[in-house]
């Protein structure tokens, strides 16, 4: 059985290449897809160029595959045609298992990043693929930055508001990944993904000040106030007015649903907030 792995040479790509080795997969049984050959070297498995704007590099790419992981890519606008072609390409190819990486209830959700990925979904559905798809919920690692800021300033601003996210760390993802695409099964499956814990932004601020060693408090920002700061901070408009819609998502609780399917499925606890902000810092 071969397994196709697009947007390997990426933070998720390469731990799911690496939980697939971990897990006992032959590495000629894998193929890494990546846009810059150059940056694969080091995998340690077979490589195909694979660009999602070039469907004749997926075609290629796709040559002796049985099942086909689909990271969903990073150009957001351009995303569900990039994710079409790889679904057609997959689709001619008659591959046996096609598993997407996607958003928290990316069909229903108001969440600003869902619309591609409920495109890419319905497409999926619709090209009548034996699919498997992965609603993977924030990384911890997304919280870097504010990290770093609050380590610094001693506050985390953040509209986010009473809101809270079931972050996991991208190992715990990428290892789900690897048990979809290694055993049998899991066709048919909408698996929402989550950590088992699903934390406040005072609880990050409690976490952050533990870490960091700095007592960091939660300073709650209205829509306005966080668009003003940004924008004083020099993100343009556009930047700005997306990561207030994400906040905003994150206050209705776009993120905050968990049911332990992530922990069940990789066999053990997702990393806890607390070790994956050790881990960042
Ligand atoms: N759940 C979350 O919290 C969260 C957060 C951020 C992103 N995401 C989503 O999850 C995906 C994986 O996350 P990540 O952390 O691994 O992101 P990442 O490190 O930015 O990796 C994105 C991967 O997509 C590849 N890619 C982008 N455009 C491509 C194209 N036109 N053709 C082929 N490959 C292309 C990139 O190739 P290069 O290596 O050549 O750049 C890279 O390998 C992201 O792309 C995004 O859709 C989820």
């Amino acid at each position: 059985m071969t397994i196709l792995v697009t947007g390997a040479t990426g933070n998720l790509g390469r731990l799911v290449i690496a939980s697939l080795l971990e897990r006992g997969a032959d590495p000629q049984s894998i193929v890494a897809g990546v846009r810059d050959v150059a940056k694969a070297q080091d995998l340690g498995v077979p490589v195909a160029r694979l660009d999602y704007s070039d469907p004749a590099s997926i075609t290629a790419a796709l040559d002796g595959v049985d099942s086909v992981l689909l990271i969903s890519g990073s150009e957001v606008g351009q995303r569900v045609a990039q994710h079409k072609a790889v679904i057609d390409a997959a689709k001619d190819a008659g591959v046996a298992k096609f598993v997407y990486t996607s958003a928290p209830k990316a069909t229903t959700s108001d969440l600003v990043l869902a619309p591609e990925h409920k495109a890419t979904e319905e497409l999926i559905q619709a090209s009548g693929l034996p699919s498997v798809i992965l609603r993977n919920n924030w990384y911890t690692e997304n919280y870097a930055a504010d990290f770093a800021r609050a380590a610094e300033t001693g506050v985390l601003a953040s509209g986010a508001g009473d809101g809270r996210v079931a972050s996991a760390n991208r190992k715990d993802f990428a290892e789900a990944a690897a048990v979809v695409l290694l055993e049998d099964g899991h066709i048919g499956e909408v698996y929402e993904l989550g950590g088992d814990v699903a934390w406040s932004y005072d609880d990050l601020a409690a976490a952050i000040s533990e870490v960091s060693g700095r007592e960091v408090s939660y300073q709650p920002l209205t829509a306005d106030e966080q668009r003003d700061g940004l924008l004083a901070a020099g993100l343009d408009e556009g930047t700005a007015g997306f990561v207030v819609a994400l906040d905003s998502g994150i206050r209705s609780g776009a993120l905050a649903d968990t049911d332990g399917t992530l922990a069940r499925l990789i066999g053990r606890p997702t990393t806890p907030l607390i070790d994956g902000l050790r881990a960042i810092a």
